[in-house]
This record gives structure tokens, sequence and C-alpha cells, in this order.
């Protein structure tokens, strides 16, 4: 302890009785110090500044013990440290500091948990939570008074007018025009805020006075609210305004992050919507009462630096929202708050329902027997290709549905419905090919011939007509505006019009109820589509625009389907008719449990539903994309057009099975021996992977006549019973039951976290086949063989050392036995460099077991081997798989292994693999969790330690990376005996920018606080 911390712990010592080490903590005026007293006990000093008032001390430790006389009476635990009083009973006691001042010293409760400012990540949830924690302080603090709280503060939001005189202050004169325009925005609207009821409240809950925990496992939470010395008497829309103001701060959607808290704190209570309106303008108060004051500081300490970073992100939310309609923030906190987007919205909605029925028929003829045509991920197939909708696709949308649903010339798409088809990159928030778009459609279409005139519902004024030229736009459009009664007032929009109808209107023009205004575009005018009406209802006309989105984004619906509501009822419809019914995920997951017992896993902690894949990404109900990083099943990508269409053409032809002749059957040998070292001469084709180590098994045993097998440590060979007794990563489970007798295990040759490492490794590794061969010796067993993944991956996506399979398959051999390379992961060309794991080891086996990638998705496994082995398998009885070789899984094999060559996809896994492998050590240079990177091509694990000393597994950060990175939307896995290894092992398709985006991805969740514990 220095000198000063010495002195402030005689202090403690003398007055409180506890001995005790002192930290400093930060703080502005006043010294903060950690106390870890000796009998473990831990707490806060606060050593007010010199000259600070005793009221002011008093005032504090009264709040603190007001808030917890609250909680107690009506059973809340408030996240509020408890004031501990000294020996003499008093709360705070005088002392003198080493310049001989006078300074107030008190000792609080220690709260665990880090500054809300430095928390990541500050997620929805987590703000919710926080609205939730301020709304109940604001009530248990409303009827604290004390002399103290009646003084002038400029942090006062009652009294921020005094900005005004200080504003040129400000330097830059852009910035203190930001500062002016709020400042009267504030006046403008301060009688509203004063006649606002007004308690005492906290005033200052800024995100160093916020504490977030997060205990392993558990979603983070508020867990400390601290320092009441700005409390003040004012309205509770000020308390909310400042914490959503450093909420708000260097978000990347600030509007949504309010919204979250505003919700959170109307949860608890219920705010009006003239209180949700007036909560933007106090945040940008509070900022601009911010940086004026930092101005002013600034003025007073050019020098200090500090003074200008800390107002940073304050500047840079106050530069942004000059683009942030405040209209839009208030209709957004509305709709959070469960309210209508604006004053007149619910009754104009009413309005509308009321009138269903005596609408003007918008296409001139009822439509109430007109089949719903379905566009959803889940209702069709269009477009094929998720990232780009083809031309021919966009015409014939209804055509689509038409197949579906009989073929009615006239459909209806829904409203609210999750469509791929918005492929453009104006749908786009992000520059990748997965990145999030808007997908969901806000109005309803009508599919109509060309030329099919379109009536208005009810008279109207056209308040936009323009003709949108751009491919898939609108083409023709045109916005009417209604207000058919008092206090009622929307509009519509009707995309997709002739030309010529658009020429002909005027902005200004009244179209009476039931009037043919416009007609239905041909395709070369109405933005390429398939002829359609889009026809589009809003509330609040006035936040959208000429540019209405007529497609929203899937995680911001609330809101847009509150200004954009359901616009059946002007097609005299019931809202369910053209609604698109989503699924109950919640039901779905428990009916699964009542039917498949519960080790029939899923993984992360959010279960995805993906109803479509393209290549690398695969898509779910919403249309929302995920980066597949993980499967290695859909090798050459998913849902390949050549594995559909030789799938589809031979389901035509003939499916039968190995006991005809096929010319399929030799082709598929063919192409896959050719692939295998000359001594393959042999081919079996099965299943699956366990059917092909199962059967590898009996091979090996019909050779040696032995029955012994050497098995490498947490190797996984499938789920059949023989290949569980080779598989210790499933016996060696508490309840596994152990190996059998004829099983040896030897080490996994891991030489980061294995016994072994350095130039001789692979060697000592080996040996360790030698006791494994005398212990079979022992036990009078003979051996029939040794199988090992040639690099294993659930023991941890293991790079064996070099040489390491040679040397054990030499040892093996020589005592009889024969050696299985278990490809079924590695094999392929995924490892970039080779087509084949054992290559990487310049390993030569005598059987080769292939699974997952073979099929590309069909269950289809393979077992090569030399015509010595097959010879003696050959005993006079019969081999049989019934749908091992059926001619379907046979072509789809063969196409597979065309693909893996033509397509260049080895090659892009050596070259995107060791563009991966590269960002991943670049990671490894910022992340001390990463131990260790480690892969060949696209078989990659990344191992993640608490401490790269001793190398001790992360298994809760690996858990929790792999769930954010879900979150998030990129499928990753974990992997190995302690489960920390992150494993990427994605479809061979994997581009360099999916990389980048991984990496990105990557690199913030291993920022996060929980992944820095
Ligand atoms: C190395 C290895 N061998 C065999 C298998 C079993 O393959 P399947 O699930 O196709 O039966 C797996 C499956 O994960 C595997 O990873």
């Amino acid at each position: 302890m220095t000198w000063n911390q010495q002195h402030w712990a005689g202090v403690l010592a003398a007055n409180w009785a506890i001995d005790a080490d002192l930290e400093p903590l930060a703080g502005e005026f006043d010294l903060n110090f950690h106390v870890s007293a000796r009998d473990g006990r831990r707490f806060v000093l606060k050593v007010m500044r010199a000259n600070c008032d005793a009221s002011l001390v008093d005032m504090m430790c009264s709040a603190h013990d007001y808030v917890h006389a609250q909680g107690n009476a009506s059973n809340t635990e408030f996240p509020v440290p408890s004031v501990v009083p000294a020996t003499s009973g008093a709360r705070w006691c005088a002392a003198v500091d080493a310049d001989g001042r006078e300074r107030f010293v008190w000792l609080i409760s220690f709260i665990e948990g880090r500054n809300y400012a430095q928390f990541r990540p500050q997620d929805s949830a987590l703000i919710r939570e926080l609205g939730q924690r301020i709304a109940h302080l604001d009530r248990a603090l409303a009827g604290f008074s004390h002399p103290a709280m009646q003084r002038d503060l400029k942090w006062d939001l009652l009294k921020a007018d005094w900005i005004d005189a200080h504003a040129e202050r400000i330097a830059d004169r852009a910035q203190r025009a930001i500062v002016q325009r709020i400042s009267a925005q504030y006046a403008a609207l301060k009688p509203a805020l004063l006649r606002e009821p007004i308690a005492a409240i906290h005033n200052d809950l800024n995100d160093y006075n916020i504490l977030v925990a997060h205990d392993a496992g558990q979603r983070p939470h508020v867990s400390g609210l601290l320092d009441f010395g700005d409390i003040v008497i004012g309205p509770t829309v000020a308390e909310l305004a400042i914490a959503a103001a450093y909420v708000a701060l260097d978000q990347p959607d600030p509007e949504r992050a309010i919204a979250a808290l505003v919700a959170g704190y109307n949860a608890v209570t219920p705010l009006t919507g003239a209180q949700l309106d007036l909560i933007w303008p106090l945040i940008l108060m509070r900022l601009a009462v911010s940086v004026t004051n930092s101005a002013m500081m600034q003025l007073k300490r050019p020098d200090d630096p500090y003074v200008v970073v800390s107002e940073a992100p304050a500047w840079r939310l106050l530069e942004r929202a000059e683009y942030i309609p405040a209209a839009r923030v208030a209709a957004r906190l509305r709709v959070a708050c469960g309210l209508a987007p604006g004053d007149s919205a619910s009754r104009t909605l009413e309005w509308i329902g009321q009138a269903r029925g005596q609408f003007a028929p918008v296409m001139g003829v009822e439509l109430d027997d007109v089949p719903v045509g379905e566009l959803s991920p889940i209702g069709c197939t269009v477009p094929r290709n998720p990232t780009c909708m083809t031309d021919a696709e966009a015409l014939a949308l209804g055509v689509a549905s038409k197949d579906a649903y009989g073929a009615r010339a006239t459909r209806i798409g829904r409203y609210r419905e999750p469509r791929l088809i918005y492929t453009d990159q104006a749908f786009a928030f992000g520059p990748h090919r997965g990145s999030d778009r808007r997908t969901v459609h806000i109005g309803v279409d009508i599919f109509m011939p060309p030329g099919a005139l379109v009536h208005t519902p009810l008279d109207g004024t056209i308040e936009v007509v323009e003709y949108r030229k751009q491919h898939l736009d609108y083409g023709g459009m045109v916005i009417l505006r209604h207000a058919p009664a008092d206090g009622v007032s929307f509009s519509t929009l009707y995309g997709h019009l002739s030309r010529a109808s658009v020429s002909r209107l005027r902005k200004g023009q009244q179209i009476r109820k039931g009037e043919a205004f416009a007609e239905l575009g041909d395709p070369a005018e109405n933005g390429g589509w398939d002829p359609h009406l889009h026809l589009q209802l809003a509330l609040n006309p006035d936040l959208l625009g000429h540019d209405w989105p007529g497609v929203a984004d899937p995680d911001d619906l609330e809101y847009w389907c509150a200004v954009c509501p359901n616009p059946a009822a002007l097609l005299n419809l019931p809202d369910a008719r053209i609604a698109y019914e989503p699924l109950d995920m919640e039901a779905i997951r428990r009916e699964r449990h009542t039917r498949f017992a519960s080790n029939l896993r899923l993984s992360y902690a959010e279960p995805c539903l993906l109803v479509r894949a393209w290549r690398t990404h695969m898509y779910d109900e919403w249309g929302r994309a995920y980066l597949d990083a993980y499967n290695n099943v859909p090798h050459v990508g998913h849902s390949h057009p050549r594995i559909e269409a030789v799938a589809r053409e031979q389901l035509r032809r003939v499916n039968t099975n190995t006991r005809y002749l096929q010319l399929e059957l030799m082709e598929f040998a063919d192409t896959l021996l050719a692939k295998a070292p000359p001594q393959m001469t042999h081919v079996f084709f099965v299943n699956s992977g366990s059917e092909g180590n199962e059967l590898a098994l009996r091979l090996a045993r019909a050779h040696t006549s032995g029955k012994d097998m050497v098995v490498v440590d947490h190797a996984y060979h499938g789920n059949t019973t023989g290949a569980i007794d080779l598989s210790p990563y499933k016996f060696n489970k508490p309840r596994g039951g152990g190996a059998p007798e004829w099983v040896q295990v030897v080490p996994v040759a891991d030489v980061y976290r294995g016994e072994h490492r350095g130039d001789d490794a692979a060697e000592r590794f080996a040996s360790a086949v030698d006791g494994a061969i005398e212990r079979i010796r022992a036990r009078g067993g003979r051996l029939a063989g040794f199988i090992a993944e040639t690099l294993p991956s659930v023991g941890g996506q293991i790079i064996p050392p070099v040489g390491y399979l040679p040397a054990v398959y030499a040892r093996i051999r020589a005592a009889g036995g024969v050696c299985v390379a278990d490809e079924v992961q590695t094999g392929l060309g995924r490892l970039g460099e080779f087509y084949w794991g054992f290559q990487q080891q310049c390993a030569s086996p005598d059987i080769i077991v292939l699974g997952k990638p073979l099929g590309n998705g069909h269950p289809l496994g393979a077992v090569m081997t030399t015509a010595e082995i097959a010879q003696s398998f050959d005993n006079g009885i019969e081999y049989f798989s019934t749908f091992g070789g059926s001619t379907l899984s046979c072509r789809i094999g063969t196409e597979v292994l065309r693909i893996v060559d033509e397509e260049g996809l080895q090659e892009n896994a050596r070259v995107t693999g060791n563009y991966l492998l590269q960002g991943l050590r670049d990671l490894q240079h910022r992340h001390e969790v990463i131990g260790d990177v480690r892969g060949a091509g696209l078989f990659v694990g990344v191992d993640l330690v608490t401490d790269r000393e001793t190398r001790m597994p992360a298994t809760t950060i690996a858990d929790y990376v792999k769930n954010r990175m879900r979150e998030k939307r990129i499928l990753i896995g974990t992997e190995g005996p302690a489960d920390n290894i992150l494993k990427i092992r994605p479809p061979l398709t994997i581009a360099r920018d999916n990389v980048d985006q991984l990496l990105a991805t990557l690199d913030g969740v291993l920022s996060e606080t929980a992944a820095n514990i």
C-alpha cells in the first residue's frame, strides 16, 4: 500500500475497527478505495473531497438507508450498497488527510460487478433489465426527502437552460450549432416537462454508476446502482432520459437500445405517450449539458486530454442524432411500451377495422375466394439461390404460388411474410453475403394480369406519385392520404403500377372512393416482377416520407408492423386470412421432448430451426442467414444444384441395390478408388461412418483372426455397438461402461496438451502402442488392428506430429494387425494440401473408412481396402447392405467427388483455410484466451485457455463463445475432452468474405466481458 492508502487504512481501523488492505478505485473528485478486510469481508471506503458539505454526505447515507428500508418493507432487493456504520454508530466520520484538510469518510458494502460502460455486450436483455431496476429504484426513492436536495445543480434537467449562456465555449461552430438547436427544442418542451409530476430521483445513472455482474452460465445482470450524490427532486422522465443517454452511447442502433431501456421501465411503471415523447429531446439535452460542461472545463484545464476523450462518445451520438427524427424515436418508444405509434394511430386503426366490408374493392372485385400463395422460406423454394434471385424467378413469383395452390389467375401474397426474394444489396445491413437483411413483407400483394384496374378503397388525395425505374423497385407508385373522419388519418401505397397510369396523375389530386385511378404495370415497367399490386398501409406516413420500406427487418417487426399494420380491412378481408402465421418455437421444442429422448441433443442454448440452405449459409423461418462454419456433411455446399439434379434424375430412372448389375456402382467405385492409394483395390458401400467402421472391424478380424483393437483416447468412430466399443469418447463417459477387454487405449498425439512435446513427440506418442500390444499379449488376446481418425476431431481438432501414424502403423503391422484410417472427418480434400488425412502423416493404411462428406447429406459411406483383406473377408457368407451402394447413392457419391475436383474445392480449402488460420492467429495476439490455433485447410481448432502457462481449458468461455457466435448467426461448435476447443469445419465452399465475417464476429465476441474473466 502507498503511504496514502496506509493513512486511510488507519482511519478505517480507528473508526470501524476493520483491519484491511486498500486499493484505489476511480472517482472524479472524491477518493474511493476497495477495502479487503483481513477477515475476508469487502467494502468500499469513500473519502469525500475537502470542503464537502456534511449535509451532502448525510443526504447520500440517508438515501442508501431509505432505499433499503423501502426494500425491506416491500420485500424487494435493491442493487444498492448499504452504509456500514462506524463503531461509534455514526454513518460517517471526519478525518484529516495528508495535507491536513478535513475530509468526511464513510463506508459502504462492496458489490461485485463491472461498470456498465466497460461491460460487453450491452445487449437488449441487459438494457431492459436496467430499465426495470431504475423503475424500482424510482419507486423506492419517490418519498425520500432531505434538506440538501434543495440545491442548484448543473445536472438538474429541469434547470438545464444554463447551457444557453455557455454554449459559445464550444469551439467548433458546427458542434456549437448542434447544442444550440437542442437547447431551443428543450425550451419548447419545457412547459410540458414542468407539468410532469416530480419526486426524488437518482439523477445520475450514467454508465459508470451502474454495475453489471456475469456469473458463469447465467445471463449478465445489473448488480449495482451507485452514487447518490446528484439526487434531486425531478420528473422520472429525466431519470430515464439520463440513463438512456449513456445506454445509447456508441450503440450500433441507439434507438433500439433506448427502446429496450424504456420498455423495461414501462413494464414496472407504465409511461404515457406524452412522457415517452419527452425522452429523446431530454436525452439530447443531457448530452448537450455534458458537452457544454466539458467545454467549460477544457478552458480551465486546456492540457487535460481526458476532458476531450471522455466527451467523444457524447459528441458521436449528438452528431448522429442530427439524422434521427425525434418523431421516429417517439413512435418507437411508444410501440416498445405497447402503445400505438402516434396519438391518432389507435383511433385510426379502430376506424379502419370498423369500416371493413365497406371499402370499395381495390381490384374491382371482392377477394374473398382468392387463394393465398406462399412465398415464405417454409412455403416455397424461391429463389433457388437465396443470395441472388434471378429475373426469371421474379417474373414467376405468382406462378410459384400458383403451382402450390391451384391454377387461379389471381393470388394474394401475405402480409408479414418472411421472404428470401429480397436479395439486392439495398436490403442488407452489412457488406457480407450473409449479412442481416430485411426480409419481411409489410404490405400485401395481389397478383393479377397487367392492365388490371386499381381502385381507391376510400376517398384520398395523392401525396406522392412516382415512376421508379430501378430494377426490382416499384415501377409506378402512388401514395394516397386519407382523412375520412375526425382524428383519423392514414396513407396507402400502391406499387408496381403502369408507367402510363402514374404519368396521368399528379400530387394533390383527389381520388374518389372506388375510382379506377391506375392499372397494374407489366414486367417491363413494374420493376421486373410478375404483375401484381403491392398495397401497404401506414399510420404514421410522416415518418416514412416518399420512401416507404415495403420490407422490414425481422428483428424489428414490432415497430414496423405497428407503423404499417395489416391492410386486410382495406380489402374487406379478415386480418388472419392474409397474415403469415409464424411457427410457435416454444411448442416445437416442447413437442420434441414428448417424442424423443433428451439425449437426442440440440446444439446451442437457443436452438436453430433452419428451413433453407445454400452453399455455406442456412436460413431460418424469418429468412435470417446463418453462416455455417460447422457442418462438414454438406461438403460441396448446401443444396448443391448438381446433387439435386442427379438425385432427381436418378429417382426418375431406377434406384436399386447391389444384387443387380449397376453401371453406376462401377462408376462410383472407379471414381473413388482413383482417388485412393494404389493398394486400395476393393470397396464396400455403406450408409454411414458407423457402418463403415463396423465393417472395417470385421475386415480386420477376418484378415488377422485376431479380435483385439488398439484405439486412440477420446476417439469417436460411430454409434453402433461395435463402433461405440472403439470410441473412448463414449465408453469413457461417466456412464459409458468403460473399455471392453479387447480394446486397448493409447494417448492421443496432442502436442499442445499431451504428455509429449518437441521433436521426438511423434515417436514417443507412437511408443505407447508397444504397451498396448504388450497388454493384449498379457491377456492372451490377439491383435486385429489399430483404428484412428487420421487427424482426431472430437479429441480436439488435433494435428498429430508428422511421423506419428507411420511409427504406429509399423508397430501394429509388426504385431500382426492391420491399420484402419477413419477418414470420416478428414477425407475428400478438407485438409487443403492433402486429399486424405493419412497423406498429411505420410502413412499408408490398409483400410480407409469414409462417411459424412461423401454423400453431401445423403446417407453414404464407403470402406476401401486391399485385395488381400477383401479376399480374407470373402468367407462364403454374403455381404449385403440394403441401401449401401444403391443406384441413387452411387450417382450422388460420384457427383460429390467430381464437384470437389471440378470446383477446385480442395484448393479452396487450402487457400481459404490458410486465410482463416492466419486470421485466427492474428486474433491470438489480441486475445489471451486463445491458447492455441491449429488446423489444416478447413479442419480447424481454437484451443481456449484460462491461462496460457498452465493451458487450463476455458470450457465455460468456449461455451459462451459458441452460443454468442450463434446469436450472431455464425455456427461453430466446441470439442475436445474438456469441450474448450472451438471447432471450425465449414463446407468447402466457404469464401474469404465469409471468413472475414467470422473473424470480425469472433473478435467482437472474444472482446466481451465473459470471454475475459
Ligand atoms: C471420425 C468419425 N468416425 C465415424 C463417425 C460416425 O459416422 P456416422 O454418424 O455417419 O455414423 C463420426 C461421426 O461423427 C466421426 O466423426
